[in-house]
């Protein structure tokens, strides 16, 4: 039977292998290729009907990858705001023009106002902010600690942006705020209302509201989710806020130059922070929160406050955040300060 069948084909020589060979590779490289192309249509149809190019940019809005990313579209700002650094007034700006820029603004509210998100919500924030592509381009806000989103499986990470102040200027401010708000919401009864004791006469008295120890927050606040971030006084966590600060954050700014903040957002992030300069100049808005009822310290109550070590450690964080805004800021402009730098690319080789 077999020799019978072997008599019916023709004689099988070493280039008839051969060519059996190439036949089988071929076929199955075929039906790989296909393979692959329809495991990528669905993602396809999901953008709908129509043109090859719209099907294209709205791909790059699903599925965004290292080559099509779109940075201008898919722009995410967080700014984990340190609570009374002149924040608000900044956001008002954000909320003003969202509309007309075509961003969205949102608010982190974590429970208690708390500034360490627990471990099940870091994963889940990250996820949601990442995935969450009808929001974007997105300036999230909140008064939370940093958050390291490449510990998440995260391609890419949102900017950061902060602003920080000298930590007594905002002890003070914290201090009156929690007895007489502020004219932002004027009748919201705060928390120490009715409490008529000034800053100096608190720290006279040693009382726990002045304590130096409430000045630990913009360090843990650029220090991050740690443990050791959250201990008063801990040197590790003043270096590692450091680290982070020139790292993983694009700009920080500072309370006291607030329109030079602006300013460098809206050179450099437009996308969002178009018409900002403009609406910090001419509106009324935007310089509207102030802390009711606030005296400046004594010579006696600053003295007494730079001599304990939170106070110093915490503003050689505001000296080193400031030290870096001022050299950003005047790179922008130099050597002459009167043109702006430029930069382009030539001897570009083979032509
Ligand atoms: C955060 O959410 C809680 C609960 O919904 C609400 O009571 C609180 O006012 C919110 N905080 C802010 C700052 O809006
Ligand atoms: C992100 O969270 C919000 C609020 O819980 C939810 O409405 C939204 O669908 C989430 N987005 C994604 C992409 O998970
Ligand atoms: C600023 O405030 C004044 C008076 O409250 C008002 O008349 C003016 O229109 C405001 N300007 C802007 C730009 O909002």
């Amino acid at each position: 039977m077999y020799k019978k069948l072997r008599k019916m084909l023709p004689p099988m020589r070493p280039l008839h292998w051969f060519l059996l060979a190439l036949c089988i590779f071929v076929t199955f490289y075929w039906l790989v290729e296909l393979r692959l192309k329809q495991a990528i249509k669905p993602l396809s149809n999901m953008a709908g009907n129509g043109a090859t190019q719209a099907a294209q940019s709205s791909l790059a809005q699903i599925a965004p990858t290292l080559d099509n990313f779109n940075y201008e579209e898919q722009l995410v700002v967080l700014y984990n705001r340190v609570p009374k650094t002149g924040s608000t007034s900044f956001v008002n700006i954000a909320y003003d023009l969202c509309k007309q820029n075509r961003y969205h603004v949102l608010h982190i509210n974590v429970t208690a106002n708390m500034h360490v998100l627990s471990l099940p919500n870091q994963i889940s924030f990250v996820r949601n902010v990442t995935r969450w592509h009808e929001m974007k381009p997105a300036l999230y806000h909140g008064h939370m600690a940093f958050l390291d989103f490449s510990k998440f499986q995260i391609a890419h990470k949102p900017i950061y942006i902060n602003v920080v102040r000298k930590p007594l200027d905002r002890l003070v401010s914290y201090y009156y705020f929690l007895r007489y708000g502020d004219n932002y919401r004027p009748n919201l009864v705060r928390k120490k209302a009715g409490n008529k004791i000034t800053f100096d006469e608190c720290v006279i008295q040693k009382q726990a509201d002045c304590d130096p120890k409430n000045m630990w927050l913009q360090i843990p606040f650029f220090c991050g989710h740690a443990a050791e971030c959250w201990e008063p006084g801990s040197d590790w966590a003043l270096k590692q806020a450091k680290r982070n600060l020139v790292n993983e954050y694009f700009l920080v700014g500072v309370t006291e130059q607030m329109y030079e903040f602006v300013d460098l957002l809206e050179r450099s992030l437009p996308r969002i922070f178009q018409g900002f300069r403009e609406h910090y100049q001419n509106s009324n808005k935007s310089h509207l929160r102030v802390t009711s009822s606030k005296l400046p310290p004594t010579e006696s109550t600053k003295q007494t406050i730079q001599r304990s070590k939170i106070w110093q450690m915490e503003n050689e964080l505001y000296e080193f955040a400031l030290a870096q805004f001022e050299f950003t800021k005047k790179k922008l402009m130099q050597p002459d300060n009167k043109h702006l730098q430029q930069f382009m690319y030539e001897k570009v080789r083979p032509k």
